[in-house]
C-alpha cells in the first residue's frame, strides 16, 4: 500500500523550544500610562470601521524569503519577514487608540512581565469592536497571506491586538539616547523565537524622531540580517515561531506603542507548532486555556472529517501506512496540547 504524506508541508523539521519572560503569572503593570495619553486617545470621536476609510493597503518594497536567510524548508511557508508595508490610515489608528486607552480596556486587560513594564492585552471583541473588526477584514487577512506565503488567520481571539507600549519621560529618553550613541544595537527583547508561527507587527506612533526598533534576524550560516521597524499605520510579518531574532532598542520621540497580532494557518491539515511558553506568563488562564484547546479541538476535528472523507472515497483500497501516519501525527499533537496545559 502506498505511503502517503497526511501533514503539508513534509513534518521533517520540529520548532525549537521557545524562551519565556522569568516570571509564570500574570501581573499588572507598577508604571501607569500617563494622563496625556490617555486623554488624547479618548478624545477621538467614536465610528465603526469601514475599510473604505480605514485600510491603505500597499505591498512592502520587499519580501525576505527562508531560503534567502538559509532556513529553507524550516517552517509553515517560505516567508521569513517582510519590510514595512502600509495596512491602516490615520484614522484608523486613532480609533485603535480609541479603543486601547479606554476606561474599561484600561480597567480589564493591562499587563506587564519580566519583558515589558506595559502591555494591553486580552480585551477581546465586546470592548473593543473596531480593532476586531479590522484584524477579522478579508482584505486584512488576504493581504496578509498574500505575503506570508500562506493562508493565515488569527491564533486566538485572545492576542488580536496585543500592545506593547514604552512612554519616554524626558530624562530616562536622554539617558537611552545617549548609551545609543555609543551602542547603536542596544537590543529591547534578546535573541528569541515566538509561540506562534507568523506575527504581524503595527506601529501606533509617530516615528518622525524615534531611531533603532529594527528587528535582527538569524541566518542559517550564524549570519545576521537586519529589517527595517514599522512607521505609524505599517506593519511589518515575520515567521518568529521558527525565526532566532531580537529587537533592537527604539529612541527618540515621545511614546511607541505597537499592536501585535499573531496569526496560524488557517488549513487544518497544515503543521502546527503553536505552544503558550511566552503567553501564558502575560494572560489570564481560564481565557487563555478555553480558547486554546476550542482551537485544538477544532483543529482535530476538522483533520479527522477530512480524512475520513479521504477514506470513505477510497473504499477499494485502503491506505493502511497512511492512516496509521496520520493517527500517529494526531496523537502526537494531543500530546504537544496537553503539554500545554500546565497548572499556573
Ligand atoms: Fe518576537
Amino acid at each position: 500500500m502506498a505511503t502517503t504524506t497526511i501533514l503539508k508541508p513534509a513534518r521533517t523539521l520540529r520548532a525549537p523550544p521557545v524562551n519565556a519572560p522569568g516570571n509564570l503569572k500574570p501581573y499588572r503593570p507598577s508604571k501607569q500610562l500617563p494622563d496625556w495619553l490617555i486623554e488624547e486617545a479618548r478624545g477621538t470621536p467614536k465610528v465603526d470601521f469601514d475599510p473604505a476609510i480605514h485600510l491603505k493597503i500597499q505591498d512592502p518594497a520587499q519580501v525576505y524569503t527562508m531560503e534567502q536567510i538559509g532556513l529553507a524548508g524550516e517552517g509553515i511557508s517560505n516567508t521569513a519577514a517582510s519590510d514595512p508595508f502600509s495596512l491602516f490610515t490615520p484614522d484608523a489608528i486613532l480609533q485603535f487608540r480609541r479603543e486601547l486607552f479606554s476606561e474599561a480596556v484600561l480597567a480589564n486587560s493591562q499587563y506587564a512581565s519580566a519583558f515589558a513594564t506595559n502591555m494591553i492585552r486580552g480585551y477581546g471583541p465586546e470592548l473593543a469592536p473596531f480593532i476586531f473588526a479590522a484584524w477579522h477584514h478579508p482584505t486584512v487577512l488576504a493581504h496578509i497571506s498574500k505575503i506570508a506565503g500562506i493562508e493565515l488567520v488569527p491564533v486566538l481571539s485572545w492576542d488580536v491586538g496585543h500592545v506593547n507600549a514604552s512612554v519616554n519621560d524626558p530624562g530616562a529618553a536622554r539617558s537611552r539616547d545617549e548609551k545609543l550613541e555609543t551602542d547603536p544595537d542596544m537590543c529591547a527583547y534578546a535573541w528569541h523565537r515566538d509561540s506562534y508561527p507568523f506575527v504581524c507587527v503595527t506601529m501606533l506612533s509617530d516615528c518622525a524622531n524615534m531611531r533603532g526598533g529594527e528587528t535582527v534576524m538569524r541566518t542559517g550560516d550564524g549570519g545576521t540580517v537586519k529589517v527595517r521597524g514599522p512607521t505609524q499605520g505599517t506593519a511589518v510579518i515575520m515567521q518568529g515561531r521558527y525565526i532566532e531574532h531580537l529587537a533592537l532598542k527604539a529612541v527618540g520621540g515621545r511614546e511607541r506603542i505597537s499592536m501585535v497580532t499573531s496569526f496560524r494557518p488557517k488549513d487544518a491539515m497544515a503543521k502546527d507548532e503553536c505552544v503558550l511558553t511566552s503567553i501564558r506568563p502575560i494572560s489570564e488562564p481560564n481565557t487563555l486555556y478555553s480558547q486554546f484547546t476550542s482551537y485544538r479541538f477544532k483543529t482535530l476535528e476538522e483533520r479527522f472529517r477530512i480524512m475520513m472523507e479521504r477514506v470513505q472515497e477510497n473504499r477499494g483500497k485502503f491506505d493502511l501506512q497512511g492512516v496509521k501516519d496520520f493517527l500517529e501525527e494526531q496523537k502526537e499533537y494531543i500530546d504537544a496540547t496537553m503539554g500545554e496545559l500546565v497548572e499556573y
